[in-house]
């Protein structure tokens, strides 16, 4: 599996508290089954003043002990990027960081507040031809009066990471809830541990697939944490990444409604025979015409 979320990085965040926790969580992942991770430390001004070159930086450190301590784990650079008005210009300059250099780049949005323009904010990212990852909207206090628009992104081409520990209840039954409503719905593109610590908020991205597979089938859990994740560090176009069942299928009824389909129940072939549509619109004109000029010349 491979992991795209995760706060290991030691002493840079409310993550790894020290190169020893940052071991220890490195340690889990392994033994759960991850083979990649990426390093995603927030950038939050005000909260969490890191930056991009000091993330590479931490990162290759890491990727040094984890070699000299024989721990299977390759690192990738990423950051959990916090929604600022100025993201792209700053993405371009490197102070923020997609995932693996990639065109898939994380972003947290506030956890209490709506952006009021969160959808032109998105829009932005993917006209700069960016494709967001939008962290935990299941874990967002304000989802629930605002599901259509997440609904929205995810139809104009805006990714959706659920957390693991949403999927076990360790967030509480509001984030068990929307997570499992998402997956239910299709929304969902990537399952990730947002890992903190070895105890609490502790990596399960075994458990969580295992239970994601209970609701969306064995597949699609297999996209969630290694088909996905694996395309978005080799930066694949998302044109060439599974759907889930669920979005393929909105999709069609989509095509379909193009094409005067409506989901296919009121379907009718368009007639292209001359004259086809059956009334006698031309040749009326012209009977009105002559009409007309009979009365002129008389
Ligand atoms: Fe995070």
């Amino acid at each position: 599996m491979i992991d795209l979320h995760a706060h290991i990085l030691p002493g840079i965040d409310d993550g790894a508290r020290d190169l020893s926790v940052a071991l220890e969580i490195a340690r889990m992942q392994v033994a759960d089954g991850v083979t990649v991770q990426a390093c995603t430390p927030h950038i939050f001004p005000g909260a969490y003043h890191n930056s991009g070159p000091q993330v590479r930086q931490l990162m290759s450190a890491l990727q040094l002990a984890l070699d000299e301590h024989d721990i299977a784990l390759a690192l990738v650079v990423g950051a959990d990027n916090h929604m600022v008005p100025d993201f792209v210009a700053q993405l371009r300059s490197g102070h923020l960081l997609s995932l693996a250099d990639s065109r898939y780049v994380l972003v947290e949005p506030p956890h209490h507040v709506a952006p009021p323009q969160i959808e032109a904010f998105f829009f932005g990212l993917l006209v700069a031809g960016y494709v967001p990852i939008l962290t935990h909207p299941e874990r967002l206090s304000w989802i629930g009066a605002h599901y259509e628009v997440f609904k929205r992104l995810v139809h104009k081409g805006v990714w959706m990471q659920i957390t693991a520990g949403s999927l076990t209840g360790e967030f509480g039954k509001g984030a068990q809830y929307w997570a499992e409503r998402m997956l239910d719905e299709g929304y969902v593109h990537i399952l990730a541990t947002d890992v903190h610590g070895t105890k609490h908020r502790a990596p399960q991205l075994r458990l969580g697939r295992d239970l994601a597979a209970r609701r969306v089938g064995d597949d699609e859990a297999t996209h969630l944490v290694e088909t996905r994740p694996r395309a978005v560090i080799d930066d694949l176009a998302p044109s060439k990444v599974p759907v889930s069942n669920a979005l393929s299928e909105m999709r069609n009824v989509e095509v379909g409604r193009e094409f005067g389909d409506d989901g296919g129940s009121n379907f009718t072939k368009p007639d292209t025979r001359p004259h086809a549509r059956g009334d006698d619109r031309p040749a009326g004109s012209l009977r009105s015409f002559a009409g007309r000029l009979r009365r002129f010349l008389d």
